[in-house]
């Protein structure tokens, strides 16, 4: 069913009522293709009466919430905040009266956030001492989570070798988490945005550490704030909640001091009264928290870009550094040597069809779309498929549709807000398109995403680039934009 993007806002009314979940402009025609395919499975031939129907309790949502929640995620992922629950709240883990020390994982999607976890609160000798529960709105994603069996994307940056050490491959290219870890981590599905807190197994209190990342960023403002205090009133004294290092902030929260660390703004539950903010010695600044990059709206508490009037200036050249990290992102394939330039000539998006390598760009389905016309086909099956929207961002840029990229690429951030790569395509396309502010606020986005990562790690979404050269290439971008404004 073919639905003009408009009309399905009554339905849409639903499902923020329902979820919390909000979707921006930019995902419309996603969201309505998903939307279509859940008007012809329920068998109803029109949209008034599917969105009566959902209205009723006669027609499940349940198809629809599947098709449009974004279950991206991998194993350590925002591997700083690992480091920071590691060394900070792990190791000196003392919950009173030996009880278990109780983790709760808010949106967990496919489960890699908890696992990682389990991984972790082993290193520091608590196998056998933390109480780990994830849970999602999402049914299709837990009953995957409970699986235990992830393919490579899953694994795609180098810190989730901690958890490939532990897993047997199935020489198919999954590779099945050890039944230890299955056993420590319960699933449950529970909607974030009206059931009620859930309870640690060991026994009615509250929880010692949770985690909500990446979640709150697809609620309104409103809604944000409120699950934001409910999490905070399910924390025990001493408890902490982290949400992502690029979710929007949570303002402050009752009990709590809110504490900027160099993994983000997080929150821990202290006594009582006021809230209290403190900065950590290690974070840079206090502002640090509040420069998240929003690739949909002006960030007014961010820094202000070098510009008040953005001079037009249309540049397709990449700059040096830029282009030979691209080239080394996407290398030219050797069966497409010949072919007709691109504008971009270093940004490639995928290998052909029988390429012997492995794809630059991986797909969902295991193989890279050929053409644009692929994967535009794939994503009207699977409209929140990240990495074909990565794929997609980079066909376009390629084909020198910059204003489509740039679009493209803003779906992709809100998707995932966390991968580098999308961030400096988003910088050059803008830049390409004589938009020096945007370009300079998300090679900015790019830098401060990458200074969480190793200088060498891979970045995700790449097969080989490391975080170290795309941050000198943003830099060097971020140069040249304040040396020609
Ligand atoms: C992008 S994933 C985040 C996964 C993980 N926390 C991470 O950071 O990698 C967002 C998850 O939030 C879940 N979600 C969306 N709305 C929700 C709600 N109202 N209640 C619970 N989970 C929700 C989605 O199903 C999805 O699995």
């Amino acid at each position: 069913m073919s639905i003009s993007d408009q009309d399905f806002d009554p339905v849409m009314d639903i499902v923020t009522a329902r979820t919390g979940l909000t979707f921006p402009a930019v995902l419309r025609a996603h969201v309505a293709t998903a939307v279509g395919q859940s008007v012809a499975q329920a068998g109803v031939l029109r949209l008034q009466d599917y969105a009566v129907g959902i209205a009723s309790g006669a027609i499940p949502l349940d198809p629809l919430i599947e098709r449009i929640t974004i279950k991206e995620t991998y194993f350590f992922r925002e591997p700083e905040q690992y480091r920071l629950i590691g060394d900070e709240i792990l190791a000196v883990a003392r919950p009173a009266g030996g009880r278990p020390f109780r983790i709760w994982c808010a949106g967990c999607a496919t489960g890699e956030e908890p696992y990682s976890l389990a991984v972790l609160a082993e290193e520091f000798g608590l196998a056998d001492r933390c109480d780990i529960l994830g849970t999602d709105l999402s049914v299709e994603a837990l009953a995957r989570a409970r699986l235990g069996a992830y393919r490579r994307w899953s694994y795609r940056t180098p810190e989730a070798e901690r958890v490939l050490r532990h897993c047997t491959p199935d020489g198919e290219g999954t590779h099945v988490l050890h039944p230890r870890f299955r056993q420590r981590v319960r699933f449950l599905r529970h909607n974030l945005w009206c059931d009620p807190i859930p309870v640690p197994e060991a026994g009615d209190g509250a929880f010692d550490l949770i985690l909500c990342r990446n979640v709150l960023l697809y609620f309104g403002e409103a809604a944000r704030q409120a699950i934001g205090h409910r999490l905070a009133s399910a924390l025990a004294e001493g408890g902490w909640l982290i949400p992502g290092a690029s979710d929007p902030p949570l303002g402050p929260l009752p009990s709590c001091e809110s504490i900027v660390t160099p993994a983000g703004l997080v929150y821990r539950r202290t006594s009582g009264g006021e809230p209290k903010s403190r900065l950590d010695p290690g974070a840079s600044e206090p502002a640090a928290a509040h420069e998240r990059f929003n690739p949909f709206e002006p960030d007014p508490s961010g820094p202000a870009a070098p510009w008040d009037d953005p001079a037009p200036v249309h540049s397709p050249i990449a700059s040096d550094s830029a282009a030979a990290l691209l080239e080394q992102m996407w290398p030219v394939p050797e069966s497409a040597a010949g072919a007709e330039p691109p504008a971009f000539p270093h940004l490639r998006p995928a290998r052909p069809a029988g390429a012997t390598a492995a794809p630059h760009v991986p797909a969902a389905g295991g193989r890279p779309p050929e053409t644009l016309a692929d994967a535009e086909r794939f994503l009207r099956q699977h409209p929140f498929d990240m990495q074909t929207h990565l794929a997609v961002t980079l066909l376009l840029t390629e084909q020198g549709r910059y204003a489509e990229a740039a679009e493209s690429a803003r779906r992709l951030l809100y998707l995932d807000p966390t991968l580098p790569i999308a961030h400096f395509t988003l910088g050059l396309v803008s830049k390409a398109l004589g938009q020096p502010r945007e370009a300079w606020r998300a090679f900015r986005g790019a830098v401060r995403l990458c200074a969480s990562l190793p200088e060498d790690a891979t970045l995700p979404g790449t097969e080989g680039a490391r975080a170290g050269e795309l941050t000198r290439a943003a830099r060097a971008e971020l140069r040249l934009l304040e040396t020609t404004r």
